[in-house]
C-alpha cells in the first residue's frame, strides 16, 4: 500500500438517461443508459489512510463538517474500503469546473475516489471493475471512468455484478457541447430522492424503462453509424420524457427555469433555421447542447445575442 493515493475523473452527460432505481442499495438502475464525458472538467482525489477516528473530506481546499451530506455520503461509501472499523481516510477532492458551466460532480467525484483507492492500494483491476465499485457511490459515476462514450449496463443480477459500464470505441472529432448556464437562486431535488419519488408516484413512468431501452439502443447505432442527426433528436426526446415524468410526479419536481424554457425555445427556432442543434438535461435547470462544429459560431451568435451565457467544449479534442 502507498501513502497517497491520486484520481482523476471526468464529468459525464447522460444522452439516454439513467433515471429510477431496481435496487437502491447497490445502485442498479431499472434501465441502461449512454453518455459523453467531457475532459478537462471532473475531478481530482488524493486519499490517504489517516490514524483518526472520522474521515477528513475536504472540498475545493475547504473542510467539510462531518454531518455535511456530501461528507456523510463519502464516508458511507469508504466505509465499504476500510481495513478495520477503526481505520479512517482523508480525503482531498478539487473539481475543476468552469465558470459557466454549472454541472454535478457526483459522477466524476465518486469515479476520481474509486480511481485513488485503485492507485492506494494498488489494486491495479480492470476499468470495467472499477466501474462497478464507482456505481456504489452514484449510479451515474459508473460513466465516469471513461473518456468519449460510455453505456452502463442494465444488467439482470441481483447482485450487480453485470451492471458496469464500458467505453464505446468510436471518435466523433466535431461533436461540440454547449453548456448553457440558467441562473438559479433554488437548491433542486437531488437525483436520489428525485428518482425514488418518481418511481413511488408517477403513473407515467411506467412507460419510461421501455423508451429508455428503446433509445438507448437507436443511440448507441446512431454513435456506430455517424448519424449526428439521430442521435440528436433521440437525446432531446429522451431527455424530455424524463422531465415529464418528474414533472407528473406528486409533489411536482420542476427542474426547469423560465430561462430555461428560453433555452430551449431558441434550440427550437434555431433548428426551423436548418442550424441542426439539441439539447439534453439532467436534474437542474441548466442545458446541454449538442451539435457540431460546423454550427457551433452560429449557435454561439444566437444564445449571445438574447444574453444567455454559454461555453463550449469538445469531447474529442481537447
Ligand atoms: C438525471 O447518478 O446522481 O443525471 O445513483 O442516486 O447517485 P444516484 O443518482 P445520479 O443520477 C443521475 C441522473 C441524471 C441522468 C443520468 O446521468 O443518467
Amino acid at each position: 500500500q502507498k501513502a497517497c493515493g491520486v484520481g482523476t475523473a471526468p464529468v459525464n452527460i447522460a444522452l439516454s438517461k439513467y433515471w429510477g432505481k431496481r435496487d437502491k442499495a447497490l445502485n442498479l438502475p431499472i434501465n441502461g443508459s449512454v453518455s459523453i464525458s467531457l475532459p478537462g472538467l471532473g475531478t481530482e482525489t488524493r486519499l490517504k489512510p489517516i490514524n483518526a477516528e472520522k474521515d477528513r473530506i475536504s472540498l475545493n481546499g475547504k473542510p467539510l463538517a462531518d454531518n455535511a451530506v456530501f461528507a456523510e455520503r463519502l464516508s458511507r461509501f469508504l466505509d465499504w474500503f476500510r481495513d478495520d472499523r477503526e481505520s479512517a481516510f482523508e480525503v482531498e477532492t478539487h473539481n475543476t469546473v468552469p465558470t459557466a458551466a454549472g454541472l454535478a460532480s457526483s459522477a466524476s467525484g465518486y469515479a476520481a475516489l474509486v480511481l485513488a483507492l485503485d492507485d492506494l492500494f494498488d489494486w491495479q483491476l480492470p476499468k470495467e471493475t472499477l466501474s462497478l465499485l464507482a456505481r456504489f457511490g452514484s449510479g451515474s459515476a459508473s460513466r465516469s471512468l471513461f473518456n468519449g462514450f460510455a453505456i452502463w449496463h442494465r444488467g439482470s443480477r441481483e447482485d450487480g455484478l453485470d451492471s458496469f459500464a464500458e467505453p464505446l470505441q468510436v471518435e466523433w472529432p466535431d461533436l461540440t457541447i454547449g453548456l448553457v448556464k440558467v441562473n438559479t437562486g433554488e437548491k433542486p431535488v437531488g437525483s436520489t430522492a428525485g428518482m425514488q419519488q418518481t418511481v413511488e408516484t408517477c403513473d407515467l413512468y411506467q412507460s419510461w424503462p421501455q423508451q429508455a431501452e428503446r433509445d438507448l439502443q437507436t443511440i448507441i447505432n446512431a454513435i456506430k453509424s455517424n448519424d449526428f442527426s439521430t442521435m440528436g433528436k433521440t437525446a432531446e426526446h429522451n431527455a424530455l420524457s424524463m422531465h415529464a415524468t418528474m414533472i407528473a410526479t406528486w409533489p411536482p419536481i420542476v427542474y426547469w427555469q423560465p430561462e430555461s424554457l428560453s433555452a430551449m425555445q431558441l434550440v427550437w427556432s434555431l433548428r426551423e433555421q436548418n442550424i441542426e442543434v439539441y439539447f439534453t438535461m439532467d436534474a437542474g435547470p441548466n442545458l446541454k447542447l449538442l451539435l457540431q462544429e460546423k454550427d457551433r459560431a452560429a449557435v454561439q451568435k444566437a444564445f449571445q445575442e438574447r444574453g444567455i451565457g454559454i461555453e463550449f467544449l469538445h469531447p474529442f479534442s481537447g
